[in-house]
């Protein structure tokens, strides 16, 4: 019975390799080695045509159903391994949902709005009103009712972007003064404004300059208004916005719509005045133009200069943020890089 015994050895061979196999590629080869073309069980029942009746019929079922079995066998263990895979790819990709989430974070406002906003607040406690003007401005608000006529060579301090057709006389305002008076031709005093807004000049760019920028512009009128409410406003300003106290300073300057027109300092924070790159070693900071209003701007707008004083003045926005946040160029304001932005 020498097949029988080859059968049974073939099995018990066969049975032990496919328990062992740890893949389908293993398996693949298992299967080849039995039951492929030239394969152990294929080779038996190939050689079957050359047994006698009798016993190619006894030997012949024994061999299919070993076929069959071995077949089964590997079919079982391919399953087994192939579910074997999927487990192990759903370990890993299998979401954990104790797994602290990815945080989405808001927007925030920017750098100078949140100057302008909290600058606002301080001023609106004072009992000052927050008030607008166009960015295109005429000749007229921007210079004429200034105090500044045509050819007069004050017109070169702003370097003006002027709107074509240039007849029109339309310009992108260079400051927010314009607004000074188009509010005083509507609301009689007593009164008192801010303008914060974007203001445009015709300047090549650098560390401390920019094409456009924002001021706050501050006016307050009334029968009895002198420098020395100027100075306790701008000082109470500085002192809330930095939140310590800081020194000015008032330096004589010129501006045609005031008379007395100065400029005014505050200590350099960046080195706190000692001197610094920032401040041009001075130890001071240049904040705003400012003055007693001129009594043409009063003219100007329809009223008499006898019965009316006041000051005004304006201050860079930037400027402030600058100082505030100790940020050494301006351009960074409007160059869109979230690495900057991200930081306020
Ligand atoms: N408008 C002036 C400027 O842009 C600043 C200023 C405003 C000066 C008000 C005096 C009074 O330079």
């Amino acid at each position: 019975m020498e097949y029988m015994v080859k059968l049974k050895l073939l099995k018990k061979g066969a049975q032990k390799e496919i328990k062992k196999a740890k893949d389908l590629k293993e398996l693949d080869r298992i299967f080849r080695k039995y039951l492929g073309k030239r394969g152990k069980i294929t080779q038996i029942l190939r050689s079957l045509k050359k047994l006698k009746k009798e016993k190619r019929v006894k030997i012949g079922k024994e061999a299919n159903l070993l076929k069959k079995i071995i077949e089964e066998n590997i079919r079982e263990k391919a399953e087994k391994l192939k579910e074997k895979v999927r487990a192990e790819i759903f370990k890993k990709e299998r979401i954990d949902v104790t797994a602290p989430g990815k945080k989405v974070l808001p927007g925030h406002l920017h750098p100078l709005t949140q100057v302008q906003r909290r600058v606002e607040e301080i001023f609106q406690s004072m009992g000052f009103s927050v008030i607008e003007g166009p960015e295109i401005e005429t000749e007229w608000y921007n210079f004429d009712a200034l105090n500044i006529p045509k050819e007069h060579p004050a017109r070169d301090f702003w370097d003006t972007l002027w709107l074509k057709p240039k007849n029109q006389k339309l310009l992108l305002r260079t400051h927010t003064s314009p607004v000074q008076v188009r509010y005083m031709e509507k609301n009689p005093p007593p009164l008192r404004i801010i303008v914060p807004g974007r203001v445009f000049r015709h300047e090549a760019t650098d560390a401390s300059h920019e094409v456009n920028f924002y001021q706050i512009e501050g006016l307050m009128v009334d029968k009895d208004i002198s420098i020395a409410n100027f100075k306790a406003i701008i000082q109470k300003l500085f002192k809330r916005f930095f939140e310590k106290s800081i020194k000015i300073r008032l330096r004589p300057s010129y501006f045609p719509f005031t008379e007395p027109s100065f400029e005014v300092d505050m200590t350099c924070l960046t080195c706190g005045g000692k001197g610094c790159s920032a401040c041009q070693r001075t130890g001071w900071m240049e904040m705003m133009g400012a003055g007693m209003v001129h009594p043409n701007v009063f003219k100007a707008v329809g009223l008499n200069p006898r019965d009316w004083q006041g000051f005004a003045f304006g201050m860079g926005l930037d400027r402030l943020a600058m100082m505030r946040y100790k940020i050494n160029d301006i351009r960074l304001f409007y160059g869109g890089d979230l690495r900057f932005l991200k930081q306020f």
